[in-house]
């Protein structure tokens, strides 16, 4: 369409200038008039016009609207259109009449009325103004401070939304590291018509900077939570992985990734979702926003660590770019560690002997002191002298005597001690 127009209209210019007295070749209406423009809401511009005065009586008016460079070009027979657009630039749109909707017939002359942005240096406006759906529960919007601002500049958000009928602020705003942020509550009901789209306005109480502009389509910038994984299962050598969707989505409207981590092999694999359904009927439960999973191939005799992430699609949302954080980990098979065996199974056994004779020689040292070994002189004797040639016999006589008079004084002192400590 763009080249035969372009043809046409440089056609036209040569047919003008050189023809001179010659009729232009089709009958055009007279361009509109009135034209004005106005801005509802945060950026909902609306430009009117009126029909033009001297039109044919046998034409049955249309209106051709566009942006420069014939950008969303529109044929309505209505005196008015509307648009959401961001103010941060400076907008045109051109409007002529035709008789028909036919996009050939060359319009009438064009008139073109503009907006432009707030007063105030561009250079002060906020940057990097950009917003987040989490959960379709509430929007985050984050932004940096334009460049000539002064740091302790007090900025406000504005937020607007058919839903909410009127312009509301942004309460609480924060600093993230270089960023500014603020969130505020807006909630999709799962079943609801939430078309249009979510207009952000960030500027400063001062009025020192010139406002920033933002529109968040209804169908993007969405961010789900994470969901929730209800169960691993092994059955004929794969893994049915079971999740809990989060809320506020249709399963159809998510894409899912799910990540099986093998900690034997070392394996980091991922699997991409499209439509999760289980082959295995067992699975496919009437519960409201339960998934199921097969995963091939995994080995059962392993220790196998599965996440989930998921992310909106095309089938409902305009873009599919954010994922939601990754799900809390679930692990399923046998730890197959080797060298935490191995270690396990030396070290239990000389810990427990080491705490055996501890404990044995605490207790033999314990009677000793509790229960003072009475001496048998008639014992020592008959040994000393039984058997005299016995070399090793007179040795280990020698050291039970020895040893046993060591203990007769250990006694006698300790009884001494008492005897003292009692007086
Ligand atoms: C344009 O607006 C002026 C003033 O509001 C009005 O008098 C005039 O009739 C309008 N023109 C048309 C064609 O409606
Ligand atoms: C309007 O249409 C009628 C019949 O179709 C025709 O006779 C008349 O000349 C037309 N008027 C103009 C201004 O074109
Ligand atoms: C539009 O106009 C062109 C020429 O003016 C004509 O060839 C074409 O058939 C028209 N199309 C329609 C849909 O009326
Ligand atoms: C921002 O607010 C603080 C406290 O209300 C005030 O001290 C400061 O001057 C304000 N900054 C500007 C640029 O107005
Ligand atoms: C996602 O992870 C980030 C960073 O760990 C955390 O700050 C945020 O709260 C998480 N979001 C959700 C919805 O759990
Ligand atoms: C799985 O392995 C990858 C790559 O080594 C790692 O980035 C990821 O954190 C692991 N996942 C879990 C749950 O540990």
């Amino acid at each position: 369409m763009e080249r035969p127009a372009r043809l046409y209209g440089l056609w036209a210019l040569l047919f003008c200038a050189g023809g001179g007295g010659l009729a232009a070749p089709a009958e055009t209406q007279p361009p509109v008039t009135n034209l004005s423009v106005s801005v509802e809401n945060l950026c909902t511009v609306t430009w009117t016009w009126n029909p033009p005065e001297g039109a044919s009586p046998n034409c049955s008016l249309w209106y051709l609207s566009h942006f420069g460079n014939k950008q969303d070009k529109k044929i309505t027979p209505e005196t008015h259109r509307s648009e959401e657009v961001p103010l941060n630039e400076r907008i045109c749109l051109q409007v002529g009449s035709q008789c028909s909707t036919n996009e050939s017939e060359k319009p009438s002359i064009l008139v073109e009325k503009c907006i432009s942005p707030p007063e105030g240096d561009p250079e002060s406006a906020v940057t990097e103004l950009q917003c987040v759906w989490h959960n379709l529960r509430y929007m985050k919007c984050t932004w940096l401070p334009g460049r000539n601002t002064s740091p302790d500049t007090n900025y406000t958000l504005y937020y607007w939304h058919s839903s909410l009928g009127q312009i509301l602020q942004c309460e609480n705003i924060y600093r993230e590291d270089q960023h500014i942020a603020c969130s505020f509550a807006l909630t999709k009901v799962k079943d609801s018509n939430f078309d249009s789209s979510v207009q952000i306005m960030v500027k400063d109480n001062a009025g020192k900077i010139r406002p920033a502009f933002s529109i968040v389509p209804s169908s993007s910038h969405v961010k789900p939570d994470p969901p929730h994984i209800k169960s691993l299962s092994f059955q004929n050598g794969d893994l049915y992985v079971q999740w809990k969707n989060p809320q506020n989505f249709y399963s159809r409207c998510l894409s899912y990734q799910v990540e099986v981590n093998n900690t034997q092999a070392k394996t980091h694999d991922i699997f991409y979702v499209e439509e999760a359904k289980c082959q295995n009927s067992e699975f496919e439960g009437n519960l409201e926003g339960m998934i199921c999973f097969m995963v091939p191939g995994v080995l059962p005799d392993t220790l196998n660590t599965v996440r989930i992430r998921v992310k909106t699609n095309k089938l409902c949302y305009e873009d599919d770019k954010l994922w939601s954080n990754w799900s809390q980990a679930m692990s399923i098979g046998q730890k197959a560690n080797p060298t935490f065996y191995i270690t396990t199974l030396l070290i239990i056994p000389v810990i427990v002997a080491a705490a055996i004779i501890v404990l044995l020689l605490y207790l033999k040292r314990l009677k000793i002191i509790i229960f003072p070994p009475i001496p048998d002189p008639g014992k020592i004797f008959k040994e000393m002298f039984g058997d005299q040639n016995d070399d090793t016999l007179h040795w280990k006589k020698y050291d039970i005597y020895e040893k046993q008079t060591k203990e007769e004084t250990d006694s006698v002192v300790l009884i001494e001690s008492l005897k003292r400590a009692a007086q």
